[in-house]
C-alpha cells in the first residue's frame, strides 16, 4: 500500500505591511484595542497587481524546491482559497498550474474557507492512498484584502495576505505517512462567517452585486471556534491513541491570540508546543496553516520527523484536524 509522506513547506510572505497604527486611521480603533483583543500586531498586504495565484506560484515554487522533486514529477495540484483569481472560474489551481509549467495535470480549487489547508491535505492523502497520484502540489493562498470591508472594523482588523504550500508524496515506509485528518461541517452556523454577496444566494437579483466582502458574527464566532478546535483535536488524538505530549508542533488555525490560548490551554499544551504567527501576518484564512510551518522550519525549529497537529476552523462552518510527521528535509 502506498502511504502518503508530508514532503515539503514553502510561503510567500507579502512585502507590504499594514500596522494597528494605520489601521486606526481608516476606522474608529487602536493598536491597544486590536492587540488585546486579538494579538495581532500587523498583517501582510499584497501589491495591487499580485494575485492569489502570484502568491501560490512563489510559495509553491519554495516548496518544490526544498521537496527535491522535478517539475514533471508533480501530478496534481489542488489549491484552497477564499478568494481566488475568478470567482468562479478558472480555477486558480489551473492558472497556478500553468504559471509554474506543471503541464496539463489535474488541478482544482477548494472552498472549505480557514480550514481549506487542512481539506487539501486529507484530500492529497486519499488520492495518494488509492494509487491515484504520487506527487501533490497543495496551495493555500489568499488576498483576503480584496475581499475585505476596510469600514467594518469588526473584520478589517483580523485580515491579511500571503500563501504557503506543501509537497505530499507517496511512500512505502508507513513511519512516513500523514497519520490522520479528520474534518466536519455544520451549514447551520452558515451565517456566521460569510460573503453574502456574488452568489446565487445573494440578496440582490443580480449576480452582478455588490463587492464580494467577508462578513462576521465575531462574538458568536469566537465561541464557537474555541468549542471546536478543542474537541477536534481531542477526537483526533484519542482516535489514534495519542496525547499532547506526543507532539511537537501544534499548528492552529491563527485567527486570533485570545482563541488559540484558551484552545492551547485546554489541551494542556505547553506554550512552546504552540506555534504563533497571528501578530505578524494575521488571520490569511486558508493560508494560515502552511505560513506558520513555514515559519517554524524557516527558524529551524522544525526538524525532520517532528510530529505536527493541525487544527483549523472557519466559514462553512468548516473544521478538521491532521496528524502528521514532517518528513521534509
Ligand atoms: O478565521 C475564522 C474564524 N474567525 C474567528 O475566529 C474570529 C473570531 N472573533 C474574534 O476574533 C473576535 O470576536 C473579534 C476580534 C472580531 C472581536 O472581539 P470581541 O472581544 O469578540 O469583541 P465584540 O465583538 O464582543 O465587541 C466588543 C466591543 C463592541 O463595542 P460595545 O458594543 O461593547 O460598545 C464593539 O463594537 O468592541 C467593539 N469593537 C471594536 N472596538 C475597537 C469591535 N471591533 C472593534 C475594533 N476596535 N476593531
Amino acid at each position: 500500500m502506498a502511504y502518503a509522506a508530508f514532503r515539503s513547506i514553502g510561503a510567500y510572505i507579502p512585502e507590504k505591511i499594514l500596522t494597528n497604527d494605520d489601521l486606526a486611521y481608516m476606522v474608529d480603533t487602536s493598536d491597544e484595542w486590536i492587540t488585546k483583543r486579538t494579538g495581532i500586531k500587523e498583517r501582510r498586504i499584497a501589491a495591487k497587481e499580485e494575485r492569489t495565484s502570484d502568491m501560490g506560484v512563489n510559495a509553491a515554487q519554495v516548496s518544490i524546491e526544498r521537496s527535491g522533486l522535478d517539475k514533471a514529477d508533480i501530478d496534481m495540484i489542488i489549491c484552497a482559497t477564499i478568494s481566488p483569481d475568478y470567482f468562479n472560474m478558472p480555477s486558480t489551481a489551473t492558472i497556478i498550474a500553468t504559471k509554474l509549467g506543471l503541464g496539463q495535470i489535474t488541478a482544482f480549487d477548494i472552498s472549505a474557507a480557514c480550514t481549506g489547508f487542512v481539506y487539501i491535505v486529507g484530500i492529497a492523502k486519499a488520492f495518494i492512498e488509492s494509487g491515484m497520484k504520487k506527487n501533490i502540489l497543495i496551495v493555500g493562498s489568499e488576498k483576503l484584502s480584496a475581499i475585505t470591508d476596510y469600514t467594518d472594523r469588526g473584520t478589517c482588523i483580523l485580515f491579511g495576505d500571503g500563501a504557503g504550500a506543501a509537497i505530499i508524496s507517496a511512500t512505502d515506509k508507513k513511519e512516513e505517512a500523514i497519520i490522520d485528518v479528520n474534518t466536519g461541517s455544520d451549514g447551520n452556523y452558515a451565517d456566521l462567517l460569510m460573503t453574502p454577496n456574488g452568489g446565487s444566494g445573494s440578496a440582490h437579483d443580480s449576480l452582478e452585486s455588490d463587492k464580494v466582502c467577508m462578513q462576521m458574527k465575531g462574538n458568536e464566532t469566537f465561541k464557537v471556534a474555541v468549542r471546536t478546535l478543542t474537541n477536534d483535536v481531542k477526537e483526533i488524538l484519542e482516535k489514534n491513541n495519542m496525547h499532547s505530549d506526543d507532539i511537537v508542533h501544534f499548528v492552529p488555525h491563527q485567527a486570533n491570540y485570545r482563541i488559540i490560548k484558551a484552545v492551547g490551554d485546554a489541551l494542556k499544551m505547553r506554550e512552546d508546543q504552540v506555534v504563533l504567527t497571528v501578530g505578524k501576518y494575521g488571520n490569511t484564512s486558508g493560508a494560515s496553516i502552511p505560513m506558520a510551518i513555514n515559519d517554524i522550519y524557516e527558524s529551524g525549529k522544525l526538524k525532520k520527523g517532528d510530529m505536527l497537529l493541525l487544527d483549523a476552523f472557519g466559514g462553512g462552518l468548516t473544521w478538521g484536524s491532521a496528524l502528521l510527521p514532517f518528513m521534509g528535509e
